[in-house]
């Protein structure tokens, strides 16, 4: 997490990509609401976190476009960030046209596919596209970026107007407050909430987008998708498959009878529920693991504000941080909700 609100409210340095505080690089942009950094280090923790993240779904797009994407689409992806996901969606589908659009330029100039293309620009100023664009557009990981306002009156209705009719947008996010949180976590995720609320930034903004989408009626075929892995390091029984059950909070419905997925999110099924506390599969475990060192990471990062936050010191923060992630978190079976939520836009009604 970036800064606390005084910090990155600072004048924008004009002419400038970045402006730097307390030693970090920032976005210079004066209307955005984004707290993380745009340094090396939050860089890296964003591309691990890519690698991480995807295989909870285990794959890198649920909406049901896979015959699209290998037929020949456009594609946005906003806030791009590194261009990961573009990378390797443009490597994979080489009929597609893919673009990545940031504020920050972090996302790379020359070396990259050919049917990729990024453009630096500042959502919140409207994206620099015609309306009925896009076949598809992927956002992932922008709870950090919007505040309530900007997500209902400016962005949603540009991602709106920039989809295609019959074109498919999917969100990609994760909830700040976890499950089965010890107290360490629910103290540490505290001080990170009240850093979001401060700065005016909503963490749980993943439970708010299926209620800011229904309201419009050129959007139809709304669909969440929800999975709860763990954290940390498992202790308990471990087994090499979990049995499916298709009363599962993530099951997809467009799921056939084995559970797995008929969409593009294919093989997605039971690994990452609520209910299987006592067992776990080698997947979720291994995962578990990884997941752990990405969020730790994201935590570690931002230190200094977070002890702040908390009313402690930098090094009474960092120990409770490796107490909490190294012990806590399998004690507790602790988890973390991650969303996908996507629709289409209707081909019938304009708006
Ligand atoms: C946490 S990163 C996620 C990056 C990427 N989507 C991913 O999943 O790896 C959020 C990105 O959103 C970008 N962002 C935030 N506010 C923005 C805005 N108003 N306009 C354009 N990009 C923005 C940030 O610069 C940052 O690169």
């Amino acid at each position: 997490m970036g800064n606390n609100k005084s910090c990155i409210k600072k004048k924008p340095q004009d002419g400038q990509d970045f402006r730097y505080i307390n030693g970090r690089r920032y976005h210079n942009e004066e209307t955005a609401s984004y707290l993380l950094s745009s340094d090396m280090e939050e860089i890296d923790r964003q591309q691990l976190q890519h690698y991480c993240f995807k295989h909870i779904f285990k794959c890198n797009v649920s909406a049901p476009i896979e015959k699209k994407l290998t037929e020949g689409s456009r594609v946005l992806d906003v806030g791009c960030g590194t261009g990961i996901w573009v990378l390797e969606l443009s490597s994979k589908y080489e009929n597609s046209e893919f673009f990545g659009v940031d504020m920050s330029p972090v996302f790379p100039s020359q070396i990259k596919p050919f049917n990729s293309n990024f453009i630096k620009a500042n959502v919140l100023d409207g994206l620099p596209f015609s309306s009925d664009e896009f076949d598809y557009v992927h956002l992932s990981f922008l709870n950090a970026s919007f505040t309530d306002d900007q997500w209902q009156n400016i962005v949603i209705p540009e991602l709106i107007r920039v989809l295609k009719p019959n074109g498919w947008l999917e969100f990609y996010e994760v909830d700040v407050v976890q499950i089965n949180g010890g107290p360490l976590i629910e103290r540490i995720s505290g001080s990170l909430q009240k850093l979001c609320y401060n700065a005016g930034i909503n963490p749980r903004l993943p439970n708010l987008l299926k209620q800011w989408l229904s309201p419009y009626k050129c959007l139809k075929d709304i669909e969440e998708l929800v999975a709860y892995p763990f954290l940390g390091k498992w202790k308990g029984e471990i087994v090499d498959e979990l049995e499916i059950d298709n009363d599962l909070p993530g099951k997809c419905d467009d799921n056939d009878d084995t559970g797995r997925c008929n969409t593009g999110c294919e093989n997605f099924d039971s690994d990452f529920s609520i209910k299987n506390t006592n067992v776990k599969s080698k997947y979720e475990v291994e995962l578990g693991l990884l997941l752990k060192e990405v969020i730790k990471m994201y935590y570690t990062l931002d230190a200094e504000n977070l002890s702040m936050c908390m009313g402690t010191s930098k090094e009474v923060f960092l120990d409770m941080l490796e107490e909490c992630f190294e012990r806590e978190m399998s004690e507790y079976d602790t988890r973390m909700k991650f969303m996908r939520v996507m629709c289409r836009k209707d081909d019938t009604i304009k708006k």
